[in-house]
């Protein structure tokens, strides 16, 4: 992809994000990642953790008002990202008096085509009640621009960043102010996954503390953040001044993608599938079935 150079690299834009996103041009971003609001109410924390409450936003609407706001700002995305782009949007799984809300009820209705959906194994959640299973995942979800006259399928990522699989595990962040911040790990293996060497642009629409504009520039990428709330934006200008504290971090996260086969090897040598079916293993799993 072509880098074309316009007025908003790295930049963070105070305001709204569908308002500020409709000011922005067509297809001149590479790719993106965000975690936006939730939507939880702002009363559903349980008693292990304080109530998530923004400096400058109510996390509070009529849920399918809220879903319709989230098409918008997706569909606004798809517009600015460039045709054969990303865009990594982390959500989960919400239930209210019992009713399920996933993401995909609204991720279906926009233009993306949704590429895959990423479990985040954060081994840890604050809601601790009986009603189901403790929730400790969250959903990162893959979404693609096709070209116009291409496939949905996209190019394929190198066997070294693939590898990694589509269950990502990380502890969630607690050394930030930011009350509902992600690991920068996140925004670094997907942006070094997607962009491997390559310089790109990545836009996160809802930035709060700044964490995929400090994994951007670690990475040598330009970047453009909006959030609502100056209190924010003014911690991530000073988080980018020092993004040499987070660079063990993201040393550590970039080791990890590492590859000894690759896949078009695993096929050559006919192993692939999957490291556990030996034929030793396979004789078990017969014996267990005739049992
Ligand atoms: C889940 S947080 C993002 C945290 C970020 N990933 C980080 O690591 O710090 C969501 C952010 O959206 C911002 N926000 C909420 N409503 C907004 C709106 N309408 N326009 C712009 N930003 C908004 C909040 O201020 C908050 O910082």
């Amino acid at each position: 992809m072509q880098m074309i150079k316009t007025n908003y690299e790295n930049k963070i834009i105070l305001g709204d994000t569908l308002t500020i996103l409709k000011t922005l041009p067509n297809n001149f971003i590479d790719m993106g990642i965000t975690s936006p609001p939730y939507n939880k109410g702002e009363n559903k924390k349980g008693w292990l953790v304080k109530n998530i409450k923004y400096d400058n936003a109510i996390d509070k609407l009529p849920e399918q008002e809220y879903q319709k706001q989230q098409i918008n700002v997706l569909n606004e995305l798809y517009r600015v990202i460039k045709q054969g782009g990303s865009f990594f949007y982390n959500h989960k799984i919400r239930w209210e008096k019992g009713e399920l809300f996933h993401p995909m009820d609204w991720l279906r209705k926009t233009n993306w085509t949704i590429r895959q959906e990423i479990i985040w194994d954060r081994k840890i959640a604050a809601n601790i009640r009986g009603w189901r299973f403790w929730q400790t995942e969250e959903r990162i979800y893959w979404l693609y621009k096709p070209f116009e006259k291409g496939t949905k399928i996209g190019k394929e990522l190198k066997s070294k960043h693939a590898l990694l699989s589509s269950i990502w595990s990380f502890s969630p962040e607690n050394n930030n102010p930011h009350p509902a911040p992600f690991p920068i790990c996140l925004p670094i293996r997907a942006i070094y996954s997607i962009m491997d060497e390559e310089k790109a642009i990545i836009i996160d629409p809802y930035c709060g503390s700044g964490t995929t504009l400090v994994a951007a520039k670690i990475l040598g990428h330009n970047y453009l953040g909006i959030d609502i709330s100056k209190q924010y934006i003014d911690f991530s200008k000073k988080r980018l001044n020092n993004y040499q504290n987070e660079l063990s971090i993201t040393n550590n996260e970039i080791k990890k993608h590492k590859v000894n086969k690759t896949f078009k090897e695993r096929k050559e040598k006919g192993n692939f599938t999957g490291k556990f079916r030996t034929k030793q293993n396979l004789t078990k799993e017969k014996n267990l079935f005739e049992i």
